[in-house]
């Protein structure tokens, strides 16, 4: 069975895994850096950057030692090469063509959003082609129909701000730390979710996609008016992404054709309260719910490799020129979504 060491290094995580086609995972190492970000309450690209090139070789050299085998044992190389922070990007895909380089073994670019998006295939084997995936993180916000590898179909995108960066401008405005996600979460749970009145952009709208900078602003506000805790903010702002999440999904389930699966992937899937809300879709329409560990839908390698493995048993590889891209959109032929120039 073939082995695929994965890479990844497109915004503030190191990471390296040795994944098998048959779903086994040898070992799967990661670094994070948020000690080198939180004096900024954000992540600063040029310090990524740095902080991958100290940190992807010696993980490199840990899932070898982990597994018990070397670089002679792997039949290819999958490495993060967009979208994402580009030099970040650039360090683990060049350490992938290093190594493709020095062992003859073929290269797999993968497109880190592709690493997401088949990522609940790793976990569970009879996830089949098609299925419907809500892929919501920090850069993303996106509802795809995953007809196959390296073919999906974007239904819905956001037109200004990702889920996991409202979460994370959210927890700076509130104080509550960085990374925010996780933070907001925590805060919301000592907190009422009814107590402040925040918009849900879009809902009801008669076009499939998602905003979240209308909420952000309101947050701001209802933050300067001193009238509400940071657990009450926090629990109302969540509630309102679930809500604004609900909404667009079942306006995409019911201008689809019915899919046996409803998926969810990307780091906003760790928070309890949006795969509560997905699980009761998905039981409402009779759809199979497949979500991802929490380990594995925050960014990692395992991932990765995985999408190495799928494209690697469809004999996709790569040439050692490809280009690192800070821009890659999974559905290259969807129109852009109004006023969303960046994130599309
Ligand atoms: O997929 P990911 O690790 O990186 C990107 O590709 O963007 O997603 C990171 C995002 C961050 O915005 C983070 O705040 C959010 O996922 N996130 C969460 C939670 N854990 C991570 N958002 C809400 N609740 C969480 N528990
Ligand atoms: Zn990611």
């Amino acid at each position: 069975m073939a082995v695929i060491l994965g890479l990844e290094s497109s915004c503030d995580e190191t990471a390296a895994a040795l994944v098998t086609g048959d779903r086994r995972i040898l070992a799967h190492k990661l670094a994070g850096q948020e000690e080198r970000h939180r004096p900024y309450g954000g992540v600063v690209p040029e310090i990524a950057a740095r902080a991958h090139a100290e940190k992807m070789t010696p993980l490199v050299e840990a899932v070898f030692a982990e597994a018990g085998c070397s670089l002679s044992d792997v039949d290819a190389i999958a490495a993060t090469a967009g979208p994402g922070l580009i030099g970040g990007v650039m360090v683990g895909l060049v350490t992938g063509k290093a190594l493709s380089l020095a062992s003859g073994k073929p290269l797999i670019a993968v497109n880190h959003l592709e690493g997401h998006a088949l990522s609940p295939r790793l976990v569970d084997e009879n996830l089949d082609f098609p299925y419907l995936l809500l892929l919501v993180s920090g850069g993303h916000c996106q509802i795809l129909r995953v007809n196959g590898v390296g073919r999906y179909e974007r239904l819905a995108t956001t037109i200004d701000d990702a889920a996991g960066e409202a979460f994370d401008k959210t927890a700076k405005l509130l104080g509550l730390g960085f990374p925010g996600g996780p933070a907001v979460e925590k805060a919301a749970r000592d907190g009422d979710s009814a107590a402040v009145p925040l918009p849900r952009p879009l809902a009801g709208s008669k076009e499939p996609h998602f905003s979240f900078a209308g909420l952000k602003s309101a947050v701001l506000r209802a933050s300067d008016s001193g009238n509400y805790s940071a657990q009450d903010i926090a629990a109302s702002f969540q509630q309102a992404v679930v809500d604004c999440l609900r909404d667009r999904l079942e306006f995409a389930l019911k201008n689809t054709e019915r899919l046996p699966a409803l998926v969810v992937a990307g780091g906003v899937a760790a928070n309890g309260a949006v795969r509560a809300m997905l699980e009761e879709v998905a039981a409402a329409r009779d759809m199979r719910f497949v979500a991802p560990p929490l380990w594995l839908c925050t960014d990692n390698a395992a991932m990765i490799g995985w999408a190495g493995a799928e494209r690697f048993a469809l004999g996709m590889t790569d040439p050692l020129d490809i280009a690192a891209r800070p821009r890659w959109p999974l559905d290259e032929t969807a129109a852009p979504a109004r006023g969303a120039g960046v994130k599309a």
